[in-house]
């Protein structure tokens, strides 16, 4: 098709806008799917994520639609992930694009990802379609959500289309809407081929796919092509478009169009969300620009609860990375765990979905220790290293210094809500910023805040201090020389090390107060007293003891019923399974994680 007729666009919203449902209403209204197909949601291809009920993997679908003067388009709908810890991949699909619907809720309006992500767009010079999305429902009030459109983005109120994407009701004005104000667009169709990356995945089969936008020129079937970053020559072993699922053209791929190319490439690391793809025997002189690598912000151990199945837990991590390039690990060994990986994530959110991966899809039996942040650290040798874990801390005479990492961070509230947020940042070395009125009743507040305080249920504390009605985003500062020391963690006499944190001095008591409180209710009793103590360098600083066990745990199930005693084993045993031997002391995983939930009840 003619460049004049593509149209390439993306659906931008805050988690729980209707994306989804609106992507698939669209490919209903051109007849790509069938409605019994939309039922079973197409662009989220993963188990998972239909489950969570977010979109994680970018991915993208070709539709023809024709306009009611009889003008024939091909639209290509790029997915994007919601979540902030995917700003890398928005990016790169918003390069992909010319334009962007913004499905903003009629119900809860403007949040802070719907600006986050609309500013990205903006920055990618997409033309904005702003869409309010549940019109249907009763509790709807699409026109002052269309008035704050224009307040806080600048989009003229009369232009927000009002839609019910579970409906359909008025959501053909988004697909001629995306075809009068979206630009074609405009490669050069004669240069040498260039084609940006905007996300892939791994086949066994076929290798690494890759999605690609091209850009200029045009990728002939069975021709080599190079990766441009590293330079690396494939011959792809098929070409296609997403009609909706992959399937294969002869045709060469033209500019301005979105399709894969099969790469055979065994490695996704080779293949890098943001390269170009060019011409093995014509390469372009340049490559397209503004690639970078996902960076890895939290890191975490891993350990599996049952040693022998090391092998298997570093199978499954290479099979997972295989369609995850941003997931980095290496092999870690704990004094109280054994061997295991240290995992680095693009954030928290990811962590999660990572673990529940590993241990559904590979069937394995997992201890997380609680999640940690990057440091630098000056040695008094002047050299500067990085760690990932308390554990590399060295000792505090060769530590010159500390630096953290530091966000700044955005929270959009009703007003009502400030003072317990300003609390809550202040209680986590927060430092306020600034704070702006969205209108009367709505504000947006800037705070500076260490990444190890964010990761710490920062977010389940502002949801539940707003009754749910704040939402948050977030970006990389910089790193920060802190006051901060190793907090240490003794059972029965032991350290533990998977249990050491990194602190701030000021908060190091209360925190080591705290966490023997919260390990005292999680660890079970056992036939002896066990001591559980806080120590920073040799000196404790906190105390708490588990009591001996007394009583027998079938006693209180008088006699009498049988299947109550056995389910009460049973439990048991499952309790039992993600625990782990220290010594002659059970740990179980919410130790672990009782590092995140000290403030729970706060
Ligand atoms: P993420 O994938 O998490 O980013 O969410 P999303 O923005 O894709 O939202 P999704 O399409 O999954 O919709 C979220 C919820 O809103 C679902 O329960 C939908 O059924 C519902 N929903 C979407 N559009 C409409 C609508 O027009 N009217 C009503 N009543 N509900 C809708």
């Amino acid at each position: 098709m003619d460049q004049s007729h593509i149209r390439n666009f993306c659906i931008i919203a805050h988690i729980d806008h209707g994306k989804s449902t609106l992507a698939d209403r669209l490919l209903v209204q051109t007849g790509t799917i069938t409605e019994r197909e939309m039922r079973e949601q197409v662009l989220d291809d993963m188990d998972l994520e239909r489950e969570k009920g977010v979109t994680i993997k970018a991915s993208a679908v070709r539709m023809f639609y024709t306009a009611p003067g009889g003008q024939a388009y091909e639209l290509n709908l790029i997915d994007t992930p919601g979540h902030v810890d995917f700003t890398y991949e928005v990016s790169r699909a918003l390069q992909a694009c010319e334009g962007a619907v913004l499905v903003v809720d009629a119900v809860q309006g403007v949040q802070a990802q719907t600006l986050a992500n609309l500013y990205m767009a903006i920055d990618a010079d997409l033309e904005i379609i702003p869409v309010v999305n549940k019109i249907d429902l009763p509790s709807a009030d699409p026109d002052a959500v269309a008035e704050e459109i224009e307040k806080l983005v600048g989009l003229p109120a009369e232009e927000v289309i009002p839609v019910s994407a579970k409906t359909g009701l008025n959501t053909d004005a988004v697909l001629e809407a995306v075809v009068q104000r979206v630009p074609p667009p405009k490669g050069d169709p004669e240069a040498p081929l260039r084609a940006l990356i905007f996300d892939s995945h791994y086949d066994s089969y076929k290798g690494v796919v890759a999605y690609v936008r091209v850009i200029d020129g045009e990728a002939p079937p069975n021709r080599r092509l190079m990766l441009m970053a590293e330079g690396i020559v494939v011959e792809p072993l098929e070409m296609g478009v997403f009609a909706p699922r992959m399937t294969p053209i002869d045709e060469p791929l033209r500019a301005g169009e979105v399709g894969y190319v099969a790469t055979g490439l065994k490695d996704v690391k080779q293949v890098r969300v943001g390269d170009t793809l060019s011409l093995a025997s014509r390469p372009a002189k340049r490559p397209l620009p503004g690639y970078q690598p996902a960076k890895p912000m939290v890191f975490a151990g891993i350990y599996p609860v049952e040693s022998d199945d090391f092998m298997d837990l570093r199978d499954a991590l290479d099979k997972l990375r295989l369609n995850d390039a941003s997931l980095t690990y290496q092999p870690e060994t704990s004094v109280a765990l054994g061997f295991g990986f240290r995992v680095g994530f693009l954030g928290l959110f990811h962590m999660e979905i990572v673990q529940e991966r590993l241990e559904r899809e590979y069937s394995l039996n997992l201890i997380a220790t609680a999640p940690s942040v990057a440091y630098r650290v000056l040695l008094t040798n002047g050299e500067e290293i990085e760690i990932d874990s308390p554990a590399e801390l060295p000792e505090p005479n060769f530590v010159e210094e500390i630096r953290e990492p530091w966000m700044e961070i955005q929270v959009w509230t009703p007003s009502d809500y400030i003072g317990p947020i300003m609390d809550l940042v202040t209680s986590r070395r927060g430092v306020f910023r600034k704070m702006e009125y969205l209108d009367e009743k709505r504000v947006q507040l800037t705070y500076e805040l260490p990444l190890a305080e964010l990761i710490v249920d920062f977010y389940d504390q502002l949801k539940s201090r707003t009754r749910g009605y704040a939402s948050l985003d977030y970006r990389f500062l910089d790193y920060r020389a802190e006051e901060l020391v190793k907090l240490d963690l003794l059972v029965n006499e032991e350290p533990v090390d998977a249990l050491s944190i990194i602190v701030h001095r000021n908060f190091a008591y209360q925190k080591g107060d705290a966490l023997t409180r919260k390990l005292k209710q999680v660890i079970p009793r056992q036939m002896f007293k066990v001591p559980i103590q806080a120590s920073i360098g040799n000196r404790i600083i906190a105390r708490q003891t588990v009591p001996a066990l007394r009583k027998d745990v079938l006693a209180k199930c008088y006699g009498g019923d049988v299947t109550r005693k056995r389910k009460l084993l049973e439990k048991q045993k499952e309790g039992k399974k993600r625990m782990k031997m220290l010594g002659s002391v059970e740990i179980p995983q919410e130790a672990f994680m009782a590092v995140l939930k000290l403030n729970e009840g706060e």
